[in-house]
């Protein structure tokens, strides 16, 4: 009999629909979990959109008040599914109770509320199990490669490109929304997951610069209705990025001098300005014997190049392998609906959902934990300060 959890839901947007979704299709992905969890409320900022969010996950209450949601006796794992900004205090609040926490990305909006939130870890002695919804490490594909690299598969690391593309802020119509705000632009939004996955398959780097775009200066304050100009709806500035272009040097972890001239190289460029690009988050990775690379929208393989392979007449051995990982997931995960299934953005979320649980269940921590998300959270505030400084930083 699986140990039923209860689960207090903050935020029922985008994301918050994707958690539920995750945690209503569990019992099939992850048969092998020991716990069950339930939505048992959800908290959204208006009456009727909580409402709403009851009705269609069809859980016991909504309310506007998140803190009385966490506070809840009967609420026993937090999900934080709130803009950036909301982040830091349902967060303080969930620690306090030391309940376990499922924190969408990034943690918080900048470096000082990370150090708040290291420190209410340090004075409350919290141990409760956490993870950091950086879901992109929940693709077989992407697990497939941090073995290929750990494993030394690829030689020495030589240099690195990994991108995450989206067009949505081309738009000029597209009416200002809290992405916009400091809290929200793109470094926080597309760079975090990226420099999650830098840091699980290679190491954050040691130092790095950065430069950054913004498209327009000025966003309509709400959607441009039928019937109107864009100069019948008043703008406001916008303040924050489209766009961030970031040269790494030197891995942080290793100790090596990133001055030295054979020091592995990295370009990280995450983007709202890219014309045709739906949701796509790419990488390639190259050592002295091999590479790997991988695209978010063929996530069912990874790209493999051993450079020990014979090359010859007729081209030997050698050359590119497309490993087929699909839904190929260890145990206590599986591989439903089968193995060869195409595989998908929600099921890395699911993916996601599946070790934290099991870090609730078994204890200990199979995912990037508050402790990985702060340490990002750092490194996000490196990249902005470079922005601004136009300087070099070291991590
Ligand atoms: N991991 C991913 O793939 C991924 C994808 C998208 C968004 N996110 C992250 O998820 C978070 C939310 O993003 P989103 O796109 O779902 O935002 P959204 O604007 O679609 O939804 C935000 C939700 O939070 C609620 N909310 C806002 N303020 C609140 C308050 N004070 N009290 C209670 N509820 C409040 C809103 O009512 C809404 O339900 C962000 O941190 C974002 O970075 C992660």
């Amino acid at each position: 009999m699986k140990k039923t959890l209860n689960v207090g839901l903050v935020g029922f947007g985008m994301i918050g629909k994707a958690h539920a979704y995750g945690l209503a299709t569990l019992p099939f992905f992850a048969p092998g979990l020991t716990v069950a969890p339930r939505i048992l409320g959800v908290a959204t900022s208006r009456a009727e959109t909580a409402e709403s969010a009851r009705e269609t996950l069809g859980c016991e209450f909504a309310t506007t008040d998140w803190r009385a949601l966490i506070e809840n006796p009967a609420v026993d794992v937090v999900h934080i599914c709130t803009p950036n900004a909301e982040h830091l205090p349902a967060l303080l609040a969930a620690i306090r109770l030391g309940k376990p926490i499922y924190c969408e990305k990034p943690v918080v909006s900048n470096a000082a509320e990370a150090a708040q939130v290291r420190a209410a870890l340090a004075e409350t002695g919290y141990d409760a199990p956490t993870q950091v919804a950086f879901h992109l490490r929940g693709f077989a594909a992407v697990r497939r490669a941090k073995e290929l690299i750990a494993s030394g598969r690829l030689g020495r690391l030589v240099r690195y490109r990994i991108g995450y593309y989206h067009a949505g802020a081309l738009d000029a119509s597209a009416p200002f929304r809290w992405k916009h705000a400091p809290s929200g632009g793109t470094i926080l939004d597309l760079a975090s997951h990226l420099l999650d996955l830098t840091d699980y398959l290679i190491g954050l780097p040691a130092e790095l610069t950065a430069t950054a775009t913004t498209l327009w200066p000025t966003r309509p304050v709400r959607a441009i209705q039928a019937g109107e100009t864009a100069a019948d709806v008043p703008t406001r500035p916008v303040e924050a990025e489209d766009a961030v272009s970031i040269l790494t040097r030197g891995v942080a972890q290793s100790g090596a001098d990133p001055r030295d001239p054979a020091a592995s190289t990295g370009v990280i460029e995450a983007t709202k300005l890219a014309a045709g690009a739906e949701d796509e988050m790419t990488f390639e990775i190259g050592g002295t014997q091999g590479a790997v690379r991988f695209s978010l929208m063929e996530p069912h393989y990874l790209e493999f190049f051993d450079g020990t392979k014979p090359s010859g007449a007729n081209g030997g051995e050698s050359g590119w392998t497309r490993i087929a990982a699909g839904a190929r997931y260890e145990a206590p995960e599986c591989d439903f609906p089968s193995a060869k299934s195409t595989t998908g953005w929600l099921r890395a979320h699911v993916a996601s959902l599946a070790t934290f649980y099991r870090s609730v269940a078994e204890g200990g921590s199979f995912g990037p934990d508050l402790a990985q998300g702060l340490r990002i959270q750092d490194a996000l505030d490196a990249v902005k300060r470079s922005v601004e400084r136009r300087s070099w930083e070291t991590l």
